[in-house]
């Protein structure tokens, strides 16, 4: 009898795993190790993206943990539906995060993440419309709903549109660069991307190193009022802070300066104890009002490895909550 081969040991599944050329999920231990706290508790992914951080949740889950996953973008969707198929903890949900309250019940969550803003996916499909790639039609909505960044463009005055980029990207040029944008759509300039970059290059008075920066900061302010962003992180947020039980954790990944102002701020509030207007000259509202408290003191930050291995987490911020 010939020398039999030596048996293979079986690999260990991990279960599905996600498609990291869709986007690499950021900071993906940091968020696992301070939010998964509880194996067999149920977990919210708000913006499934790619899955990543899905994926990573699941590993840390018992068989009676669950996840409960929400993307507003359909293919978003249909890619993880298609990934979890087979893992019964995994609930998908095509949706605006602004909803979560329809999926699941008050103090119900043991940890909810929200990874906001745009994915690598989204952003590299020039279909898509986010991209600076030359003559790429301006679409920017992440989801079905609601007007196309070209609709909402053609529809704004110079005052309305110099307020979307001052408000949503602190664009301090917002008012010249307002009416260069509205001239080229009133001389009838296609309303894609090389109309935006034409308006930036015009721009008297800008060192050319900090045109991509600006141009980069213009395409943001739109995109944001394209999907109502801040709307949704505030509402998101609030819902999410009452979905969570005692002990629940809340991990809010931010990429910009006006994203991370606005969870700042909608946080802050859940962490005060009296909610009396400030010319009260006595509490009147019980004082016991407190239902965050903040896990790190000050918001986490990817390591040098990770931003040398994915630009896309450079500017991430990191804020993780517990409820009180
Ligand atoms: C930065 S990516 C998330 C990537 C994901 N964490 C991963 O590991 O692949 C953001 C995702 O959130 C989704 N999104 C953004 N705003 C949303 C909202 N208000 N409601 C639901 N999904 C949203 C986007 O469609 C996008 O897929």
């Amino acid at each position: 009898m010939g020398k039999q081969a030596p048996r293979r040991k079986p690999a260990i599944s991990r279960g599905p795993r996600a498609d990291h050329g869709y986007h690499l999920p950021v900071m993906a231990d940091e968020i696992v190790e301070q939010m998964v706290t509880d194996p067999h508790g149920l977990y919210l992914d708000a913006t499934m993206g790619g899955g990543g951080h899905s994926a990573r949740i699941l590993e840390k889950l018992g068989p009676h943990g669950g996840l409960l996953g929400l993307d507003r973008d359909m293919e978003a969707v249909a890619r993880n539906q298609a990934t979890f198929a087979n893992d019964p903890r995994v609930r998908i949900q095509r949706a605006e995060f602004s909803r979560l309250a329809e999926f699941c019940a008050p103090e119900s969550l043991a940890g909810a993440l929200f990874d906001l803003g745009v994915s690598s996916r989204q952003l590299d499909a020039k279909e898509r419309g986010f991209s600076f790639t030359p003559g790429t039609a301006l679409d920017m909505r992440m989801g079905p709903e609601g007007p196309a960044a070209a609709d909402l463009i053609s529809g704004w005055d110079e005052y309305a549109l110099a307020t979307v980029l001052r408000r949503n990207a602190d664009v301090v040029e917002a008012k010249r660069l307002a009416r260069n944008i509205l001239a080229a759509v009133e001389r009838g300039d296609g309303l894609n991307s090389d109309l935006i970059r034409k308006a930036v290059e015009k721009l008297p008075g800008i060192r050319d190193d900090n045109r991509n920066s600006l141009l980069a900061r213009v395409f943001q302010a739109i995109r944001m009022e394209v999907n109502d962003e801040m709307g949704q992180v505030e509402k998101g947020l609030r819902a999410a802070v009452v979905r969570l039980r005692k002990g629940g954790r809340l991990c809010v990944l931010s990429y910009h300066s006006v994203e991370d102002r606005m969870v700042k701020e909608t946080l802050a509030e859940f962490e005060k104890e009296c909610i009396c207007a400030q010319n009260l000259p006595v509490c009147t509202c019980g004082s016991n009002h407190r239902r965050l408290r903040k896990v790190l003191r000050k918001p986490g930050l990817p390591t040098d490895a990770e931003r040398d291995r994915n630009p896309r987490a450079r500017s991430a911020k990191l804020r993780v909550m517990e409820k009180v």
